[in-house]
């Protein structure tokens, strides 16, 4: 594992040796609030889990469910809590970031307020043909209070539709300052898209 990686896990770690479990709960909106567009059936990964509301949601919707974080304290609080809730799902240690994905592997990817630019081809080529993404993190035109202000980590306006272009566009949400900023979420663009079906041979 690279320095920086090292880093990297030795930071959430901390975070995560404090931190109650979640449930799902905890999901991201996107994921929540469109829990009618997924498969009855299938695989599905939460990247860059954290403790995992992500993946605890896909397992109750009856997906098998990996949920894959570069923090071993974050890993074993979930693998607790889906121990807890009887629901099965398979917890990985990986550096996202230099271990790759692998092609065609999932039905679903669900990746909430995590941002590495240069994964996003890999993203797309572990999605199953017909598969969905499901990604939500944060904006640049967010409040500076809320979650993380380098331009590394912050998306730029519409960027979700530029990185995924490739996918179907099936939901898009980036609500910025507009109207009543007391409402509504305005710190986080919300994306799903589909990667195109294969065509059938005649
Ligand atoms: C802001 S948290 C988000 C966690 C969760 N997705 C959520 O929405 O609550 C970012 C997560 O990315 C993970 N992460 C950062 N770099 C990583 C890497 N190179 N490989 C795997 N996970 C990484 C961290 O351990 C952390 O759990």
């Amino acid at each position: 594992m690279s320095a920086a990686a090292n880093d990297q896990q030795q930071r959430w770690d901390k975070k995560y040796a404090d931190a109650k479990p979640v449930t799902s709960a905890a999901a991201c909106e996107v994921l929540r609030s469109n829990l009618h567009l997924l498969p009855a059936k299938g695989t599905a990964l939460d990247l860059a889990c954290g403790l995992g509301g992500n993946a605890l949601l896909l397992a109750e919707q009856g997906l098998t469910v990996t949920a894959c974080d570069i923090s071993p304290a974050g890993l074993r609080t979930l693998a607790q809590t889906a121990k807890s809730h009887n629901l099965p799902l398979t917890t990985r240690q990986r550096d996202i970031e230099q271990d790759g994905l692998g092609e065609e592997q999932f039905d679903v990817i669900c990746v909430s307020r995590y941002l590495h630019r240069p994964l996003c081809p890999a993203i797309l080529a572990a999605l199953k043909p017909g598969g969905l993404l499901f990604y939500q993190t944060f904006c640049e035109e967010k409040p500076a209070t809320v979650g993380p202000n380098s331009p590394d980590f912050v998306l730029r306006t519409n960027e979700l539709l530029t990185l995924f272009a490739g996918l179907r566009l099936r939901y898009y949400q980036e609500c910025g300052p507009l109207g009543n900023p007391a409402a509504g979420n305005r710190s986080e663009a919300l994306f799903i898209g589909q990667r195109q079906t294969r065509k059938k041979r005649v």
